[in-house]
């Protein structure tokens, strides 16, 4: 199937209930492949995604506090944890600024910019680190969304959850923080109600 980007913006919603039919890793890999392909501040692309899709972990994420038990997720077939490595995100802004330079990508003023902005951010608190990976990775997950939904297939982004208790048991790394996990999967929705959306009125500063 194929749909425009207009088209799959308009049919996104929030998909909490999934047929039983797995994902296959090739379907996986389309998700993950819209995301690689997103910006990101000097290209650093802080993301990294951890796929789960066994059962029992599945059955773990709508039974456990660590989802304050929402139990729609436990028939989720995949659940992406999306985490950000902030150690990297430094590393890999700082090379992106060199490869700049290096190449006379930039010159002049901008990269007296760019030069800032690196030094800022290597020398911020972790937690804006933290806000700026989540900035770049929530943006990763919009095109695997849309991507998502050209596939027939439904997500649903969950910020509720606790992150000390997923990392402990899907063993990330310590340096990683969690963003978010998304439920994927077959839409199995009885009604699907309209959206409620402030008007353009309400969002546009006149
Ligand atoms: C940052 C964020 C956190 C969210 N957390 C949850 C959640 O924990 N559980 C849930 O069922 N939906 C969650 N959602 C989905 C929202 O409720 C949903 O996107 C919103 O109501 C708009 O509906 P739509 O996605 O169908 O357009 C979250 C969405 C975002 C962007």
């Amino acid at each position: 199937m194929s749909m425009s980007v207009k088209d799959a913006i308009a049919a996104r919603h929030s998909v909490r209930a999934f047929a039983k039919k797995a994902l296959t890793e090739g379907e996986i890999t389309e998700l993950i492949e819209a995301a690689r392909n997103a910006p990101s501040s000097l290209n650093s692309q802080p993301w990294r995604f951890k796929v789960v899709t066994a059962a029992a972990d599945l059955a773990w994420f709508g039974t456990s506090e660590a989802t304050r038990k929402q139990g729609w997720l436990s028939a989720a077939p995949a659940i992406i944890i999306s985490c950000v490595d902030l150690a990297h995100y430094i590393k890999d802004s700082q090379a992106a600024a060199f490869f700049f330079r290096d190449n006379k990508l930039i010159e002049g003023e901008p990269m007296d910019g760019i030069d800032a902005y690196v030094a800022r951010e290597a020398a911020a608190a972790e937690q804006a680190k933290f806000g700026a990976c989540a900035m770049n990775t929530a943006i990763a997950e919009a095109f695997l969304m849309l991507r998502a939904t050209e596939m027939g297939l439904g997500t649903c982004w969950v910020g509720m959850f606790d992150e000390a208790n997923i990392k402990s048991r899907f063993h990330l790394p310590e340096g990683y923080r969690v963003v978010n996990i998304m439920a994927v999967g077959w839409p199995d929705e009885a009604e699907v109600f309209p959206r409620k959306r402030k008007s353009l009125e309400d969002i546009v500063i006149s």
